[in-house]
């Protein structure tokens, strides 16, 4: 049984004030720790405000980290530094930090392994553009990206990874993934990890479905095997539709 993990990103979005009023509504609505994960990925100035009225059942994850701990790299954020704020979780490889800052699968392996060895859980985010899904070339694409990303990874660290399964195309465009798509990719995902590392880390291993999910569509998704929870951008950003899709993943 694995346990479903709700994450939103916040990407670029909101101020102090509007972090802390979101906290405050949704720290008490968050469901038990032992029935769902739950966590909040903000900007990192607001990640100091949000920790500080964190509770067990609502976590505070980053958005990024860097694969060097320290020196000088002006404007990184450092692994060492999540972990000395009580971090858990960290987004690896989104799509816009591939698209817009140029990140490798390369960087994304060198990122995965600085979030572990500082304690951090990774998300690392895969997914396709609409050219590749159009010509038949998902499945190749993200074979390519997660044994890049995944080179040189444990076996015992791979089951503390989150995969999230982001096509491009359905970030922010409000058009979803139909939910037998998103499974039917997040079951070859499942497949391939149980080729590069067997059986016991594939049943382990938790597969997120992330791109325009909402509490209309939560629901469909989460029920299908092979999704074990949801990496929510817009949506996520509005404290009642937060809870409502933390709530449909303890129905899972
Ligand atoms: P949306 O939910 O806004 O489509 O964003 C998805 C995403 O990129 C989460 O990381």
């Amino acid at each position: 049984m694995r346990k479903p993990i709700i994450a939103g990103n916040w990407k670029m979005f909101k101020t102090r004030d509007e972090a802390i009023a979101f906290i405050y509504k949704v720290s008490e609505a968050m469901p038990s720790i032992k029935e769902v994960d739950s966590v909040i990925c903000a900007q990192a100035p607001l990640m100091r405000c949000l920790i500080k009225r964190q509770g067990e059942n609502l976590r505070i994850g980053a958005q990024n980290v860097f694969y060097e701990d320290e020196g000088a790299y002006t404007g990184e954020l450092s692994g060492k530094l999540l972990n000395s704020y009580n971090v858990d979780y960290v987004i690896i490889g989104h799509s816009e930090r591939r698209n817009i800052f140029n990140e490798t699968d390369e960087m994304v392996n060198k990122k995965i392994k600085a979030a572990l060895r500082n304690d951090l859980l990774p998300i690392v985010c895969v997914g396709e553009h609409l050219e590749e899904r159009e010509n038949n070339l998902t499945n190749q694409l993200l074979t390519t990206q997660i044994k890049a990303a995944f080179k040189g990874i444990s076996a015992i660290d791979m089951e503390r990874i989150v995969i999230a399964y982001e096509p491009i195309w359905a970030i922010g465009t409000g058009k979803t993934a139909t939910a037998d798509q998103a499974e039917e990719t997040c079951a070859f995902i499942r497949t391939l990890v149980r080729e590069m590392y067997g059986s016991v880390v594939a049943d382990a291993i938790r597969i997120q479905y992330g791109g325009s999910v909402k509490p209309a569509n939560i629901d469909e998704i989460i029920s299908k095997a092979n999704i074990d929870g949801a990496l929510i951008g817009g949506a996520a950003l509005d404290a009642d539709m937060f809870i409502t899709m933390v709530n449909a993943a303890v129905k899972k």
